[in-house]
């Protein structure tokens, strides 16, 4: 067993946990934060993705000790409280879900290549950046249409802030 403690979505938390404890059990079943989800348990389908240390990570592939001392971000952090965050406003308008099982990896897989890709994203860059997360649904078309514009929004959100501060 060990003690951790890491931050998860702006919050300190803390827990005894037995050392083989995956970060996305340890998430859903001591932190209730049942948003991420896990499609297979075996790093390939991308449901449990989170963002640690603000890199997108497989939450299945690494252990919640591993996670000690690290900044979690999961799908429950990301809208400020009543306001969507861009990426999940873009998914609600282009049809980007249809069971809704794969979107929160979806979701924080995107945010995070948006925020590689700040001055924007090709098609092409979408679709392959998406190879590690699998809807069921199949619904990649509407997915990668969200995705564009959530990345067109930023940037010119970006822009304006920019143009703001030069002003
Ligand atoms: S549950 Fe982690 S990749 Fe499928
Ligand atoms: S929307 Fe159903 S698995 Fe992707």
């Amino acid at each position: 067993m060990s003690d951790i403690s890491l931050t998860v979505n702006g919050k300190r938390v803390g827990g005894v946990t037995e050392d083989r404890t995956l970060l996305v059990h340890f998430l859903r079943e001591n932190l209730g934060l049942t948003g991420t989800h896990v499609g297979c348990d075996t790093s390939q389908c991308g449901a449990c993705v989170v963002h640690v240390d603000g890199k997108a990570v497989k939450s299945c592939t690494m252990l919640a000790v591993q996670a000690s001392g690290s900044t979690i971000a999961t799908i429950e952090g990301l809208a400020d409280g009543a306001e969507l965050h861009p990426v999940q406003a873009a998914f609600k308008e282009h049809h980007g879900l249809q069971c809704g099982f794969c979107t929160p990896g979806m979701i924080m897989t995107a945010t995070d290549m948006i925020n590689r890709h700040p001055e924007g994203l090709e098609e092409a860059t979408v679709r392959a950046e998406l190879e590690g997360n699998i809807c069921r649904c199949t619904g990649y078309h509407n997915i990668v249409k969200a995705i564009l514009a959530a990345s067109e929004t930023m940037a010119k959100g970006a822009a304006k802030g920019k143009a703001r501060q030069a002003a």
